[in-house]
C-alpha cells in the first residue's frame, strides 16, 4: 500500500454527501458547500455522469485549503460493465482520471450484475446485453477488486446491493474482507437482518435513499410511494426537538451506527442534513421509528428491465 494511502485509513465518516442524480450545473457548488460545512465524505459512481464536476471541485476545493486530501473519504463504484477481472483496473483507473484523484478510499462494486462490456457506461433495455453471474462470478470480480488494494489505488473495497448471502459467498474467498455495503436504508425500510449480519462481520453498512429519497424522482415514478418526510411519527418526533424529518430520519441511522449519504444539491438542505449529526434522538423516539418499518424499498431493481436477462428482482436481492 503506498504512503498516501496510509495515511487515509481513517474510519469512513457517518455521513456523506450523496451525489446520484444531482445535475452536472449544481453539483460544483454542492460539493464546495458540502465541504465548508464540514462533510468529509462524497458518494460518488461513474453512471452517474458526474464524477468530473465533482473532480474539478474537488481539485479547487484542495487548492483553496477547503480540505485536505488526507482528511477526505472519497467513494465510487464499479459500473455492471466492467465485472471482467480484466476490466476492473481499467474501470477504476477512469475513475481516478475523472475525480482527479490517485487513489480513492472506498471502491464498491455497484450491483451484483453484470453487463457485457459493449453497454460502457450506460444502462440498458436490451436482455441480451446481460451476463449471467455463472458467466461471471461475483467472486472473481472481488480477486480482482483486492488486486486495486495491492496496487495502491484504493484504501478499501466493498459492494453494494449485495444480500447477505452474497456476501457470504465473497467472504469463503476474500483475503481482503468487504469493508462496506452499500444499500437502501431509512425507516420504511430498516435492513436489520443484514445489519446484524454485517454488524457480526465488521462490515459497515452504508444507507442510500436514507430520505426515502425526499421528493425525488422515486415519488414522481410512483405516485402510491410513502412519503417518509411526511410521515406524521417523523414529523411529530421532528417537531418535539425543533428538527427537521430529514435529520430525525438521518439521525436515526447514525444512532445505529449506519452511515448516511443523503443526495441534495440544495445549500440550505446541504447544511441541514449535517446537522443531524447533532440530533440526539430519546430511547422512545427510536422505538416510534424502529415500529415504521415495513421493508418497502422505492428501488427494487427492476428499473433494469430484466425481463429475459438471466436476472430477476427477486434473484437480486435473495
Ligand atoms: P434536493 O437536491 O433538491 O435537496 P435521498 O438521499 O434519500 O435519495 O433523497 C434525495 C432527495 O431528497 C432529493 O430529491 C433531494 O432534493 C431531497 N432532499 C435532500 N435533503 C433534503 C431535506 N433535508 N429535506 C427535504 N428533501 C431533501
Amino acid at each position: 500500500m503506498n504512503n498516501k494511502i496510509t495515511s487515509s485509513l481513517a474510519k469512513m465518516p457517518m455521513i456523506g454527501l450523496g451525489t446520484w442524480m444531482s445535475t452536472e450545473s449544481a453539483l460544483y457548488n454542492a460539493v464546495e458547500c458540502a465541504l465548508q460545512t464540514g462533510y468529509k465524505h462524497i458518494d460518488c459512481a461513474p453512471i452517474y455522469g458526474n464524477q468530473t464536476v465533482i473532480g474539478k471541485a474537488l481539485k479547487d476545493s484542495f487548492s483553496k485549503k477547503i480540505i485536505t486530501r488526507e482528511k477526505l473519504w472519497v467513494t465510487s463504484k464499479l459500473w455492471n460493465s466492467f465485472h471482467a477481472p480484466e476490466d476492473v483496473e481499467d474501470a477504476i483507473k477512469n475513475t481516478l482520471c475523472e475525480l482527479k484523484l490517485d487513489y480513492l478510499d472506498l471502491f464498491l462494486i455497484h450491483w451484483p450484475i453484470a453487463f457485457k462490456k459493449e453497454v460502457g457506461l450506460n444502462r440498458t433495455n436490451d436482455s441480451g446485453d446481460f451476463v449471467s453471474l455463472s458467466q461471471v462470478p461475483l467472486t472473481d470480480t472481488w480477486q480482482a477488486m483486492e488486486e486495486l488494494v495491492k496496487k495502491g489505488l484504493c484504501a478499501h473495497i466493498g459492494v453494494s446491493n449485495f444480500s447477505i448471502s452474497k456476501i457470504q459467498d465473497i467472504l469463503k474467498i476474500a483475503t481482503i474482507k468487504p469493508y462496506n455495503n452499500q444499500v437502501e436504508s431509512h425507516p420504511f425500510f430498516a435492513q436489520d437482518e443484514l445489519l446484524e449480519f454485517c454488524n457480526s462481520n465488521d462490515i459497515i453498512l452504508t444507507a442510500y435513499a436514507p430520505l426515502g429519497s425526499g421528493a425525488g424522482s422515486a415519488l414522481e415514478n410512483n405516485e402510491n410511494a410513502p412519503n417518509l418526510l411526511e410521515n406524521k411519527v417523523i414529523c411529530e418526533i421532528a417537531n418535539k426537538h425543533h428538527a427537521t424529518p430529514a435529520q430525525v430520519a438521518l439521525a436515526w441511522q447514525i444512532n445505529r451506527r449506519v452511515v448516511v449519504i443523503p443526495k441534495s444539491t440544495n445549500e440550505k438542505r446541504i447544511k441541514e442534513n449535517f446537522g443531524a449529526l447533532q440530533l440526539k434522538l430519546d430511547i422512545g423516539d427510536i422505538e416510534a421509528i424502529d415500529q415504521l418499518n415495513m421493508n418497502y424499498r422505492y428501488y427494487d431493481g427492476s428499473f433494469f428491465n430484466l425481463t429475459n436477462s438471466p436476472y430477476t428482482v427477486e434473484s437480486i436481492w435473495e
